[in-house]
């Protein structure tokens, strides 16, 4: 087993001043992007992405972040590394990170996630497992202190799937002392391990964590209204039936007019119009949701470093 390596693999591998770090920085990189200033804060290092599934933001925007970081990205897809043929996890591990200055995967199970790192002798990034999206939840906390000019105080509703992208915004909002209510169908709540440690957090930050069924309720007072997907990469089987459960959870206008008047909607993308949300919210004035996938770039360019130790 290899120690003393710093992981990504969660939002809970950051303290709270560690994730203010992260935004802070996120801004710098983002300025100095705007000023086309030199920042190959990452020079000559390499990054293996393994994907096990598909991805347009966390691809692109790692790959872009390694390049104006002075380094360069490798596409990993599962199928095509010895992995899809049963290759074990930590003998891919020992090898790639023989190779590579970090890694970034995206698998379906957290548990592989976690092997990858426990056997990598570099950095492992959580690109997305089916627990937990913490790149993207990074971003978000970014996008609305961008916007909203601060993170505690504020009241964050997520409607829909208690899913991966959910959890992580839990253990984020609930770091930084923003209230989140969520409102799912029953048996689509987020896991109880999840809340657990998210309402202990929010304990320490002063924080509310509301777990309901009720999106109306969830979405009164709200700075943020957020959702996702109702048919997450995977669960394409289950789409007929997961669609009827969410009858009732749809983002529109009528649920915005509930959230406080300057609310703004958020998704992590790619988006359903039509299901999870109506084109009119999406494609409306409230919607951050291209700011939000833009900052991506800017908040895995902090992640990375940070990494690196600076
Ligand atoms: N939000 C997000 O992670 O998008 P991709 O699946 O395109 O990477
Ligand atoms: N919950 C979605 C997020 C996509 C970025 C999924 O896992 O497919």
């Amino acid at each position: 087993m290899v120690e003393e390596v710093r992981h990504f693999t969660s939002i809970q591998d950051l303290s709270k001043d560690g994730l203010l770090r992260v935004l802070e920085k996120s801004g710098s990189f983002k300025e100095m992007a705007a000023e086309e200033e030199s920042h190959e804060y990452l020079y000559q290092r390499t990054l293996g992405m393994i994907f096990a599934k598909p991805s347009t933001r966390t691809r692109v925007s790692f790959e872009v972040a390694m390049t104006e970081l002075g380094g360069r990205a490798i596409y990993l897809g599962w199928d095509t590394l010895q992995l899809g043929r049963g290759e074990p996890i930590s003998d891919t591990a020992k090898t790639l990170s023989s190779y590579v200055d970090v890694l970034m995967a995206r698998i379906f199970e957290h548990e592989k996630l976690l092997e990858l790192a426990r056997n990598s002798s570099v950095p492992v990034i959580n690109g997305l497992t089916d627990l937990l999206h913490p790149c993207q939840a990074v971003a978000d906390l970014f996008t609305i202190l961008e916007v909203k000019d601060r993170l505690a105080g504020l009241k964050l509703a997520y409607i829909g799937d208690g899913n991966n992208v959910c959890h992580s915004l839990l253990f984020g909002a609930s770091k930084v002392g923003m209230d989140v209510s969520v409102a799912s169908p029953t048996s689509y709540a987020p896991e109880d391990g999840v809340v657990e440690d998210a309402k202990a957090q929010a304990r320490e930050t002063e924080a509310d964590i509301n777990i309901g069924e009720d999106p109306e309720e969830a979405v009164k007072g709200a700075d943020v209204v957020y959702t996702d997907v109702f048919v997450s990469m995977g669960q394409e089987e289950e789409r007929k039936r997961r669609l009827k459960d969410f009858e009732g959870f749809r983002i529109n206008s009528g649920l915005m007019e509930i959230a406080k008047d300057d609310a703004i909607f958020m998704h992590c993308l790619p988006a359903h119009r039509g299901e999870e949300v109506t084109a009119e919210v999406i494609d409306g004035p409230s919607s951050v949701v291209f700011q939000q996938a833009e900052n991506r770039l800017h908040t895995e360019k902090a992640l990375l470093v940070s990494l690196f130790g600076y």
